[in-house]
């Protein structure tokens, strides 16, 4: 008992030394963020920060899912030299997670993108920027030092070719490729606050701007000062506005997108080259078969296809298909035992969307720092009571399903 309060109080001073500013000290995890960013955010961007599609079924199974899995800790065992970090693709990180790609993040914050890899650059975590951002890569690439950036590309190999030069040229080291979105998922929540891509200015979202002083002048209009923001990284030429009409025709043929392509960005991409979006074991292999360095498990967070299995679900058959090869998950993670629940299973790394974009809208950079901290202490507490000092040690020896039955059985 005088131990617990003893532990309490080390956690606690932790936290005074850190000097939180005053804006984040209500913030105890990275669930408190959405609470404080839904004030923040007029509500059509909220809807679209924290929307998925149609039922919501997957978006809730994505968090259901870790409720499955409970922990068999081990004791006595000399943790005081455990470590958080971990290696993907030979580089070292802090913690075994990362930011994942979100589109439109300049609108949760001011320069959204760069505030977002400065904070996981400061934190040595990796951040990958989205195709759908409103920023350069040019600028996040070389100057920011961003070395992941996400594609998503129409089924024309020239159009590929192109865009694989223009990342190459801005320094970036890992491609993503998101597959997962040959059309764009019926999102009823956005067209019931009035959010759309492209935005089509309306009286609703006017009233959100005038009901949301803070943003409108801080994220808005500052970003407006420069003229309209543009969809810059769709293509290797700049894409159209966000309230262009010309938006659909600028996606391209994206249900054309087949394993042909992949191969081809294979043989034109020397850097690391991983596939998102993949679910199933057949794909998972098929990946792996294409010379792909990594798959990236993912339903999109539950905004593509809804009813579509959470990735932890399908991640022990993928692992076992695949063998000693690199996988990626992402969608539903929020806490440090989810992320070790994950790694307990056979993923190699985690990222987390949606929780990094609230910590940017409640305060920039700083807000997102706190938010991998808080994360990163859950982690390195958490593998203190596993009895587990490095996170290669996670296998599924420390978990067992609900009803009792171990893991490995499953
Ligand atoms: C607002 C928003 C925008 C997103 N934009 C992209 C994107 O441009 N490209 C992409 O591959 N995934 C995108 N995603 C999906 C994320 O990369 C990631 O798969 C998902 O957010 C993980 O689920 P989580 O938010 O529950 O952590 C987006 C997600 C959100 C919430």
């Amino acid at each position: 008992m005088k131990k617990d309060i003893l532990q309490d109080n080390v956690v606690q001073q932790k936290r005074i030394t850190r000097k939180i500013p005053k804006k984040l000290r209500n913030i105890y995890s990275l669930d408190d963020f959405e609470i404080f960013a839904r004030k923040k955010l007029p509500r059509q961007i909220y809807g679209y920060y924290s929307g998925a599609a149609e039922t919501n079924q997957s978006l809730k199974y994505n968090r259901d899912i870790f409720q499955n899995y409970f922990f068999v800790p081990r004791i006595l065992r000399d943790v005081s030299k455990r470590s958080t970090q971990h290696s993907l693709f030979g580089k070292k990180y802090k913690y075994p997670f990362g930011i994942a790609p979100m589109g439109l993040s300049a609108l949760a914050t001011w320069q959204g993108d760069i505030q977002l890899c400065r904070a996981a650059n400061k934190q040595n975590i990796p951040m990958v920027l989205s195709a759908t951002s409103l920023i350069k890569l040019e600028k996040l690439g070389k100057k920011e030092d961003c070395k992941w950036f996400q594609l998503y590309l129409p089924g024309e190999d020239n159009r590929i070719l192109q865009m694989l030069e223009r990342v190459k040229a801005s320094g970036f080291e890992n491609i993503v490729l998101t597959v997962d979105l040959p059309v764009t998922a019926n999102r009823e929540n956005n067209e019931k606050t009035g959010f759309s891509t492209p935005l089509k200015p309306n009286f609703r979202l006017a009233w959100d701007g005038i009901t949301h002083p803070v943003w409108s002048i801080q994220t808005f209009l500052r970003s407006f000062c420069n003229g309209v923001p543009h969809f810059e990284n769709m293509d290797y030429f700049r894409g159209p506005p966000i309230i262009s009409r010309n938006f659909e025709r600028a996606r391209g043929a994206r249900d054309q997108l087949n394993w042909k392509h992949v191969e081809l960005i294979r043989k034109n991409w020397k850097g690391n080259f991983i596939v998102k979006g993949i679910l199933s074991a057949e794909d998972a292999i098929k990946a792996k078969e294409s010379g792909v360095d990594a798959v990236w498990i993912s339903n999109h967070g539950g905004r593509q296809l809804d009813g579509s299995v959470s990735p932890v679900s399908v991640l022990p058959k993928i692992r076992k298909v695949v063998g000693d090869y690199p996988i990626i998950i992402d969608s539903g993670f929020r806490r440090g035992s989810d992320i070790l629940k994950a790694l307990a299973l056979g993923a190699d790394f985690v990222f987390v969307g949606r929780p990094f974009l609230y910590a940017a809208a409640v305060d920039g950079e700083q807000g997102i720092e706190h938010a991998i901290k808080l994360l990163g202490d859950e982690v390195e507490r958490n593998i203190a009571m596993l009895g587990v000092n490095n996170l290669d040690e996670m296998n599924a020896d420390f978990l067992e399903v609900r009803d009792g039955v171990s893991s490995n059985q499953v």
